[in-house]
């Protein structure tokens, strides 16, 4: 039997995915540290996490049996992925299950802004009636400023268009413009125009400090601001600044450069306690409705590498997807080197193996073959490609001879 271990509460809907591609489940709600984390993969083919377990190299040279990790979460740097590609361990995350979870907060909050909800909640808490329009907009007819314009930022930008805003954003790179959004050609561009700016760009390093005192200085007088992307990006105490100067009538704020661990730690931001800010603990993704999707996209991207080869959106693997056309299926991840292809494909004509398809893809220093083949007339194929110098990880299915293997000598 194959074996799975399902770690950190993941959501239940991954356990019967794994179930029908043959998997024993084991599923725990907490998280292990890297020896018991060792010990429990003894045996056991594919892991799921979220952030709390450290996949480390370590534990990736010891766990020889392990093919697939699955992070159900967006990021991945919990899991060592240069270590796992080395291995030939595929790595899958779920890059899009929360997209519309953050686009729907992001809606809220600009109406709630626009409109000083903040304000007028807090008062009538504190029993005082403040019936006033002063200060208060409706969304439409006002224009919205999106940075980066990836999967959150266009999908908010079609809902945006939908309750009558206009739209514009900036891209570094080429991005269809949806709807009648506009693209600007700069970021400046953006700011001098927008009521309403929005942070959306990835997490990448270059981004650090992408939005400082420069950026909030062009943007509009009384305009708003959102940043539901990462803490770094954002200069915290330039937007404090523009916000008490009056200079933005408001800001929305669901990541900080640095953020209690755990639920219940204490919170300390110069963005506390300023006037129509809504601050939320890095909540944009999280729903119930994001938490089951994530749950579904990961174990079935665990089970379709285990059972059809697929990589596809795998985070450290060549990507690569072929469709099934032969009697057995050879899976080969080995060094990308020259003439691994003319090396496997005479050991399949050495032994009357016809090839009914096939697909190669390469990342890095990495090869990934997917072979579809017949009419094998002579056994002992998967052994000649298992001792190859060049094998990483060698895996067959529906197939004649075994269908694991340890990793290969070129796994490092
Ligand atoms: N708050 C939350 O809970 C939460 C949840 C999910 C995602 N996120 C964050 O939201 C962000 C966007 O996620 P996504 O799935 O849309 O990512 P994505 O990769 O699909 O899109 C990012 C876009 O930003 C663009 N970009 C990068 N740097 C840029 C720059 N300097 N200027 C302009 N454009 C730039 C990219 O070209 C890309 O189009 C990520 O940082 C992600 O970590 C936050």
């Amino acid at each position: 039997m194959q074996r799975a271990l399902l770690l950190e509460n993941v959501h239940p809907t991954s356990v019967p995915i794994l179930e029908s591609a043959g998997y024993e489940v084991d599923y725990r709600k907490g998280a292990l540290d890297e020896d018991e984390l060792i010990a429990a993969l003894d045996g056991v083919q594919l892991l799921g996490i979220r952030s709390k377990t450290e996949v480390t190299a370590r534990v990736l040279s010891e766990a020889t049996s392990l093919v697939g990790v699955g992070a159900f979460s967006i990021g991945t740097n919990q899991i060592n992925l240069t270590a796992a590609a080395n291995r030939g361990v595929a790595v899958f995350n779920a890059p899009f299950s929360n997209t519309r979870s953050v686009v729907e907060l992001a809606i809220a909050e600009i109406i709630s802004l626009t409109r000083r909800m903040t304000e007028r909640d807090r008062a009538l808490h504190d029993g005082v009636w403040d019936k006033s329009a002063e200060g208060s907009h409706e969304v439409r007819g006002r224009t919205l400023g999106i940075v980066g314009y990836g999967n959150i930022g266009s999908q908010l930008s079609v809902l945006a268009e939908n309750l009558g805003m206009s739209v514009i954003f900036f891209d570094t790179a080429e991005k269809l413009a949806l709807g009648n959004a506009r693209r600007a050609e700069t970021l400046d561009e953006l700011l001098e125009t927008a009521d309403i700016v929005t942070l959306h760009v990835d997490g990448r390093s270059g981004n650090a400090g992408l939005f400082g005192e420069k950026q909030f200085a062009r943007m509009k007088q009384g305009s708003i601001f959102l940043n539901l992307c990462r803490g770094f990006v954002v200069d915290v105490d330039s937007l404090a600044e523009h916000i008490r100067s009056g200079h933005l009538s408001g800001a929305a704020v669901d990541v900080f450069p640095a953020e209690p661990k755990k639920r219940g730690d204490a919170f300390e931001s110069v963005l506390r306690g300023l006037p129509n800010v809504i601050l939320t603990p890095h909540v944009g993704g999280s729903t119930e409705e994001a938490q089951e999707a994530i749950g579904q996209f990961v174990a079935k991207k665990l089970s379709d590498y285990v059972t059809t080869g697929s990589t596809m959106l795998s985070v450290n693997l060549p990507n690569l997807q072929l469709e099934h056309t032969g009697v057995g299926r050879i899976k080969l991840l080995h060094r990308n080197v020259p003439g691994v292809l003319a090396t496997v494909n005479q050991i399949f004509a050495d032994h009357g193996a016809n090839i009914e398809g096939q697909m190669l893809a390469t990342r890095g220093d990495v090869g990934y073959v997917v072979t579809d083949i017949s009419d094998v007339t002579e056994r002992g194929a998967s052994k000649k490609l298992q001792a190859l110098e060049s094998t990483i990880r060698l895996r067959i299915r529906d197939a004649f001879e075994r269908p694991e293997f340890p990793p290969g000598p070129a796994a490092r």
